[in-house]
């Protein structure tokens, strides 16, 4: 029997279309070795452009498709010149899709592959293999749109609640618990939370529900790091890391700065997942000085879908995705320039992948 899943693609703005158009042709590749489950699309508008043309970051359409399909791809978002009149970027959907549906879940997985130059210098690729698990919903940024600014002074604020906290130290060690590899120093689970708990009662106020809540997970290692520190020790010793949770903020900076080494963002998906929508994507924004010049690397987009379909419960096809990415860097098939991007584009990515896929299949 053959499963269908119906998703809403959004392909969003600048790379974003080529981009998703890679991923959507290699999920193609996969589906039809595969044959067990059918993927169905519905495109829907989002982001910059969006705004521009309509006044809102997303379609009302695109809103209502969202809230009852399977789960969605999206591309990347944002365009430097449109912006509302405070100066902040319009058309970005984080605060609109992930507060707004409760998406508490953001998963970044930060891996190194064969032959990319991170700036790490010669490190052996499996050495970097961890996942970021920031908090999505509440934390500084959700104070996105409502703080407050007077002509002397402006203010933020930053919410924890309990709920929050609970929740997605839960997910952390869970996400420990079920991915297959330890943290690539000694195997071991491992969760670490990163906080200022040193300095603000509210992440003191997470570290007690972090530690509580680990006493649940008896077989994961616990840890706990400064998030300054942290900074550090993800570019002196990144091989510690199994799973990492973060408030929202934090998490935001420190996914950013794991992508800096594992070769920059082109390499790095993210998923924002809630207890019943969820949405895929890359985590860097839509670079509108290389679209459409044969210069984008694809892959951050091709791991959104394969996370996407480890959600959609096809682990089989999704691992299938997941070791051809690997193998195609490990063969060294990818033409990257020093600043991350892909001599040709999308469309080689695509080719040597899917020969990659159709080979790795075929020995299954
Ligand atoms: C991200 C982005 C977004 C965020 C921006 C574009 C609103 O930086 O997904 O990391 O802050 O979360
Ligand atoms: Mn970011």
């Amino acid at each position: 029997m053959t499963t269908s899943y119906w998703i809403v693609v959004l392909p969003g703005d600048g790379i974003g279309r080529e981009i998703v158009d890679a991923a959507l042709d290699v999920l193609e590749t996969v589906q039809t070795l595969y044959g067990r489950f059918s993927l169905i699309y519905e495109y829907h508008q989002a982001g910059a452009q969006c705004f521009r043309e309509t006044g809102a970051a997303i379609t009302p359409e695109a809103l209502k498709a969202f809230q009852r399909t399977d789960s969605t791809l999206k591309g990347p978002v944002g365009l430097p010149d449109v912006r509302r009149p405070d100066g902040t970027e319009a058309g970005l959907l984080g605060g609109e899709l992930r507060v707004r549906f409760d998406l508490y879940a953001n998963v970044r997985p930060i891996r190194l592959f064969p032959n990319v130059d991170g700036p790490l210098g010669n490190r052996d690729p499996d050495r970097i293999d961890y996942v970021i698990v920031r908090e999505n919903c509440e934390g500084l940024y959700l104070s996105r749109g409502k703080g407050i600014t007077t002509a002397q002074a402006a203010t933020d604020t930053l919410l924890m609640t309990a709920q929050g906290c609970e929740r997605i130290s839960r997910f952390a060690f869970n996400l420990a618990r079920n991915k297959k590899r330890g943290a690539p120093q000694d195997g071991r689970k491992r969760v670490t939370l990163v906080d200022k708990s040193n300095v603000l009662k509210s992440f003191a106020f997470f570290r007690n529900i972090f530690l509580k809540t680990a006493q649940d997970f008896p077989d994961i290692e616990t840890g706990c790091l400064y998030v300054d520190a942290a900074a550090a020790a993800l570019v002196n010793r990144p091989e510690h890391f199994q799973v990492i949770v973060t408030e929202n903020m934090f998490g935001d900076i420190l996914s950013d700065l794991g992508g800096a080494t594992v070769g920059g963002l082109g390499m790095c998906p993210g998923a924002n997942i809630g207890d019943k929508l969820s949405y895929f994507e890359p985590i860097h924004g839509s670079a509108p000085d290389i679209a459409g010049r044969n210069l984008a690397n694809p892959t951050s987009q091709i791991l959104a879908a394969g996370m996407m379909l480890r959600h959609l419960g096809e682990t089989e096809a999704a691992a299938l995705l997941e070791d051809s990415v690997w193998e195609l860097y490990a063969q060294n098939r990818i033409p990257l320039t020093s600043t991350g991007a892909v001599e040709g584009g999308p469309s080689v990515v695509v080719k040597e992948l899917k020969q990659v896929i159709k080979v790795l299949a075929g020995r299954r």
